[in-house]
């Protein structure tokens, strides 16, 4: 059977320095890894997050209200969005997320949940745009984008991708966005590189991914996983960096890589709450109200048209 094309993989391998899009971490195992992350000690992003969202609660359930169409880009395993059911009680939940088996079953425990609710799993790529049935109420629209993954896009990328969601909601609409801030180097470097090994084994298991992709022969025991601090850009850099001396191939392609030649995997971006809120500003959300942990280590931000 002949592979698709993706034409992408290969153009990004054949570049220098060589890239691959962090969307192909998430395979079946790419997910799970993902998973593990989030349960980190080092990993203090998702931890963080839900803690201040507890503690905010009351003042989130309120500027939100009931009974809205909850559309959350990423929805993974729902763990988010099932604390956000309890939370706003939407009367419609829409879960979007490029895993899309994986999402199915998350989304069938939602509505095991919770009785009531109109809950639907949509398989989708958000860089290209998502298909959400005809049916999903256009009024009382919030868009859940937690987090920080907005992060994960350069900054005019991030920037397109707000319009969308602006675009995704009518005036009545909103957005509950949650976005890393920037904080001590060790801190941050540590969340990207954990002791465990965990994150190295989630940024290598991009490859076992793309072979299945492209048909090609990385040996991942050749390849390590980095992550560092770029102050300059303010974004941790991932990467995969060769061991040695290897040689790739693909059906209709190969390229060299010298000892410790890179693979850039992710960027993570952290930005401050004012560089972000006027981010949002330009995209079509002129009113945002945020709230952050007491270290100053996150924010989730409350958007409006
Ligand atoms: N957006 C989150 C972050 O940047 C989660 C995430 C995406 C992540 N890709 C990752 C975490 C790779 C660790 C490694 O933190």
């Amino acid at each position: 059977m002949p592979l698709p094309h993706h034409t992408d993989i290969t153009d990004g391998l054949r570049l220098t320095p060589a890239r691959i899009s962090p969307k192909y971490f998430y395979d079946q195992r790419g997910s799970e890894l993902f998973e593990a992350i989030t349960r980190l000690p080092e990993y203090y992003p998702t931890r963080t997050e839900t803690a201040l969202m507890q503690w905010h609660a009351e003042d989130i359930a309120r500027v939100i209200g009931p009974g809205r169409t909850l559309i959350e880009l990423g929805a993974g395993n729902c763990q988010k969005a099932r604390s956000m059911c309890r939370l706003v009680q939407p009367a419609c939940f829409v879960g979007v997320d490029i895993s899309a088996d994986f999402l199915q079953s998350a989304v069938q425990g939602l509505r095991d949940e919770f009785p009531g609710l109109d809950a639907r799993a949509v398989g989708g790529d958000l860089t290209q745009g998502i298909d959400l049935p005809d049916d999903i109420p256009r009024s009382g629209r919030l868009v859940f984008y937690p987090g920080s993954s907005i992060g994960n896009f350069d900054p005019p990328h991030a920037l397109q991708l707000l319009a969308y969601m602006r675009a995704l909601v009518d005036e009545d609409g909103g957005l509950l966005i949650g976005i890393d801030l920037p904080k001590d180097v060790a801190v941050l470097e540590a969340a990207y590189d954990d002791a465990a090994g965990v994150t190295a084994a989630f940024n290598r298991n991009v490859l076992t991914h793309v072979n299945r992709l492209i048909g090609s022969d990385f040996d991942i025991d050749h390849w390590q996983h980095r992550a560092f601090f770029n102050a300059q850009e303010s974004r941790i850099e991932m990467h995969l960096e060769s061991i040695q001396a290897v040689q790739v191939r693909w059906p209709g392609g190969a390229r060299m890589f010298a000892p410790g030649e890179r693979i850039h995997t992710e960027n993570s971006y952290k930005y401050p709450l004012s560089v972000f809120t006027d981010m949002l500003a330009r995209a079509g959300f002129g009113h945002a109200q945020a709230w952050t942990d007491e270290r100053g280590w996150f924010a989730v931000v409350h958007a409006r048209p």
